[in-house]
């Protein structure tokens, strides 16, 4: 692979990998969470071998690929309005072939090709290795398709081509799948089951990064606290895994351990956590080693444990409480984000009241909220009305989210006059005279750029904050770390 240095339209580097020789070319666009941005890295990497390097250019694509998201109805429509512009772009380009991938590919499947003349195939997420054998099909004028979920599919083999990248950060996956059943989730019927990567696999992915200059990696998975080795298979068959295997198997305690052993100059992330699965043993991985993050992205839907029952979650509102206290005994200065969903059917005033006072007792750093929308297929769709008015949905967001905005003030600010270490990324987006890059608890910081460059540990003095960012004067490198 050549490196490919690409300026974008904020003014940042991105490091495009092209193989020298490769002619045609591949547009790739990735919708919804981290996971589908790391499953397109693994789509360029298996079309690099089929003589495609991917451009930034829609309109001087041979194929066109985007992976979509299913999450929410809103991230559907957005690649429905995708499509449209392919469409506009095929005009110009007839030779250009489109596929979906992905959720919307897995949720839809053969109905995507009837309702949406452009798309030519339709490619599930575990079926990418497939894909030379479908651009043939699709060559001969035929629709092809792979929509099969697989039980040990986690492409452990492929070294992904990456995309996007500032050649400082980079994803890792980790897990695949999901087995938790959270009623209003339609992932675990487009992502199938889940299981786990073999962790030599994920040793030798970081070592590869490590030689390329990389210096973080976030482990990657639906959930990540579930993750567990023990020779291959689903996670729901280790029950009848031998004697030998159980003896041997590798938690995610463990392998967040041996990672950050491993690379004590890599800073290691992880995303996302669940309550009903994240053991204290990563705390202590997080308490005892400099290079792993003090941040969890801990998502808990609703502060209700009665809406929490309906969800199919596996804890009370006292028993996610109990966890983030031991968060806390155990983790010095850890930052806690979050996930919640508002208007879940049934969902009360007091309900509501119930989750903007857990938002209080957590006194979250951050995070993401959304206004239920309702699935095809999920246990929510088929056995619960949608019964909140699509305004008091709103109106309850809105109220989390000022709070939520609050409260990340207090967060942020408790960082001023304290001195952080801050890995650069990139240009700031403002200005560019200086970085941005973040601290062990995930906030943004920004700087003057001075002597320092992307891809450098240094010491930064808090001076200023808004809710988001944090703002100083780098004044050393880091000496643990550089
Ligand atoms: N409606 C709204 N939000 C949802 N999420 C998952 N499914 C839905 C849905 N049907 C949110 C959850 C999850 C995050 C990735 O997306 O908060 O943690
Ligand atoms: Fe969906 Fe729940 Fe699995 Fe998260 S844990 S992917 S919300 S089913």
């Amino acid at each position: 692979m050549e490196k490919v240095i690409e300026e974008t339209k904020q003014g940042t580097s991105l490091v495009l990998e092209h193989k020298a020789g490769n002619t045609k070319k591949l547009f790739i666009e990735s919708y919804g969470c981290a996971m589908n941005f790391s499953d397109s890295e693994i789509v360029a990497s298996i079309l690099a071998n089929e003589g495609f390097n991917t451009t930034q250019i829609l309109e001087e694509a041979d194929l066109v690929l985007v992976n979509t998201c299913s999450i929410r109805d809103k991230a559907e429509q957005t690649v429905r309005k995708r499509l449209e512009k392919y469409n506009a772009v095929k005009k110009i380009n007839p030779g250009m072939k489109v596929g979906v991938l992905g959720c919307m590919a897995e949720r839809l499947k053969n109905q995507f090709l009837e309702e949406e003349k452009i798309v030519d195939m339709v490619v599930g997420p575990d079926a990418y290795k497939d894909l030379p054998n479908l651009l043939k099909e699709v060559e001969e004028g035929r629709d092809a398709i792979n929509v099969i979920l697989s039980k040990d599919e986690t492409y452990g083999d492929i070294s992904p081509v990456r995309l996007l990248s500032n050649g400082v950060t980079a994803f890792v996956s980790i897990t695949r799948g999901c087995d938790n059943m959270c009623t209003f989730c339609v992932v675990p019927f487009t992502r199938g089951r889940e299981r786990s990567r073999d962790p030599q696999s994920i040793l030798e992915e970081i070592a590869d990064l490590s030689e390329r200059g990389f210096k973080e990696v976030t482990l990657l998975g639906q959930n990540v606290d579930s993750f567990l080795w023990y020779g291959g298979g689903l996670k729901k068959d280790f029950v009848k895994a031998s004697e030998m295997q159980k003896a041997t198997a590798v938690d995610f305690a463990q392998l967040l351990e041996m990672c950050a052993v491993a690379y004590p100059k890599i800073r290691f992330r992880f995303s996302t956590s669940n309550p009903q699965d994240m053991h204290e043993e990563v705390f202590h991985v997080i308490a005892k080693h400099h290079n792993v993050c003090n941040y969890i992205h801990l998502p808990v839907q609703s502060g209700s444990t009665r809406i929490l029952k309906e969800m199919n979650r596996q804890h009370t509102r006292e028993e996610y409480m109990k966890l983030i206290d031991r968060i806390h005994e155990i983790i010095e200065d850890c930052s806690i984000s979050h996930d919640i969903i508002t208007g879940f059917p049934t969902e009360t005033e007091e309900d509501h009241q119930d989750t903007l006072s857990l938002l209080k007792y957590v006194n979250y750093d951050f995070g993401y909220m959304f206004a239920y929308s309702e699935r095809p297929g999920t246990l929510a769709a088929r056995k619960l009305e949608d019964d909140i008015p699509e305004e008091v949905k709103k109106r309850r967001l809105q109220e989390i989210v000022d709070l939520q905005q609050e409260i990340s003030l207090t967060r942020t600010a408790r960082f001023i006059g304290q001195t952080v270490e801050v890995l650069i990324e990139k240009s700031s987006k403002k200005s560019d005279a200086h970085w941005s890059g973040r601290n062990s608890q995930n906030t943004t910081v920004v700087f003057p750029k001075e002597q320092y460059q992307v891809g450098e540990f240094v010491m930064v003095k808090i001076n200023d904050c808004t809710s988001a960012t944090l703002i100083g004067e780098a004044v050393e490198y880091s000496s643990i770390m550089q």
